[in-house]
């Protein structure tokens, strides 16, 4: 070997030996990883809106400049609008790069390293992302197979070292929710913690506790606009809390963090309450008919107050979503979630979506000579070391 290769070598090596390591809980927390490749086919798959957000969003859209992408974007007089959109004043909110960011925040600003988190499984994954690279104190109670939320043992998992309670009212991927009364418990049970209900879905179930932001000052709402408003795409969402509290999540939030073309289109969006009407009321007939459909396939579902509904295939789970790909239709197969063996969800959408997705069901079941004796077995799957059972 050459004295310079010799020397390159040696460089290399001693690179790889001095290369910095993230932090532990970072080398150590999960990752998400959403199968977003392929996805060029009827999206039931992402509890997304599977048409086009307002007509006066797309008009906006193209009154944007060149000039306009030169700027830095402001966030604060669009808060000012959502806030009083929402009943709020302006130092109540915060908007975020989607409800994703806001938990990132709330993670951030609230919790130490051995703070505890506590969450109700199976619910949305990133609430295990984003806290546990602040703590590995993460405590999920598991929700029994009929999915609804188990209050009594969620309350008596609260310890004096909770500091952050994340519930998703309806939940994702149930689309279970839980009462008024029951947060306003939780919130009253843990004043020493902050109580995060994210309401991702509201628009399709219509309760909250947004109002009650007002007068609980460990609660913050987060709703998002990716959903029902159909802009996903663009990445917005906001977080509503006592001002103190929402001081907190603006000191670690970046000052850019939503963008420009976002915060253009936002309003236009709130001021199209005929079209935001007119997509519920969609996706409210679109679960009946799916819903109607797979009883009469003797598929198992469970209530769902949001724009998606979980459904037991059984041990032929992957089977059933391939069949689905295969029509054209993309499922999410959640079977890895905690509690869900053998579960798919479909996302509700516009009603020549939902006729296709019918369609489909029928036929991939037909295909797989599925019989919903396959469905029926209600089984437990967490082995999580952090459970409370
Ligand atoms: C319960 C819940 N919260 C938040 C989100 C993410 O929202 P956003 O697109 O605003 O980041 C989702 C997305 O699926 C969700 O299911």
């Amino acid at each position: 070997m050459s004295v310079a290769t010799d020397v390159e070598q040696t460089t290399t090596e001693t690179r790889e030996q001095v290369l910095p390591q993230a932090r532990r809980l970072v080398l150590d927390m999960p990752e998400y990883h959403p199968p977003l490749a392929g996805r060029d086919a009827l999206r039931l798959d992402f509890n997304e809106n599977t048409f086009a957000p307002s007509p006066r969003v797309a008009a906006k859209l193209k009154e944007l400049t060149g000039e306009r992408m030169t700027v830095y974007p402001e966030r604060e007089p669009v808060e000012r609008i959502v806030a009083k959109h929402l009943g709020l004043e302006s130092n109540q909110v915060i908007l975020t790069n989607g409800v994703d960011e806001g938990i990132h925040l709330m993670a951030c600003a609230f919790l130490d390293e051995d703070d505890e988190v506590l969450i109700c499984t199976p619910t949305f994954f990133m609430y295990d992302v984003s806290t546990s690279m602040m703590t590995s104190k993460l405590m999920r109670v598991q929700a029994d197979d009929s999915f609804t939320f188990p209050f009594d043992k969620f309350l008596a998992a609260i310890t004096p070292r909770t500091k952050l309670i994340i519930v998703a009212s309806p939940n994702n991927p149930t689309g279970a929710t839980v009462s008024r009364e029951h947060l306003l418990q939780l919130a009253a049970a843990a004043p020493h913690a902050v109580l995060m209900v994210d309401e991702a879905y509201f628009h399709f179930f219509g309760d909250t506790v947004m109002q009650d932001i007002c007068s609980v000052p460990n609660l913050i709402v987060a709703r998002t606009f990716s959903k029902a408003y159909g802009l996903a795409n663009l990445r917005i969402g906001v977080l509503a809390g006592d001002a103190r509290l929402i001081t907190y999540l603006r000191k670690v939030s970046s000052p850019y963090n939503v963008n420009g073309v976002a915060l253009s289109v936002l309003p236009e969006a709130l001021a199209d309450q005929d079209y935001l009407n007119w997509y519920v009321l969609q996706v409210h007939q679109g679960r009946e008919r799916v819903i109607t459909a797979l009883e009469e396939l003797g598929v198992r579902t469970w209530p769902s107050a949001a724009n998606f509904v979980l459904m037991d295939i059984g041990e032929r789970h992957k089977e059933f979503v391939a069949e689905m790909r295969e029509r054209g239709v993309l499922l999410r197969d959640r079977s890895s979630d905690p509690g869900c063996d053998g579960y798919v969800r479909i996302t509700i959408g516009v009603e020549d979506h939902v006729t296709q997705g019918i369609t489909a069901l029928r036929e991939s079941l037909a295909a797989m000579s599925w019989t919903p004796a396959e469905g029926m077995h209600a089984r437990r799957t967490s082995a999580d070391p952090h459970e409370f059972e």
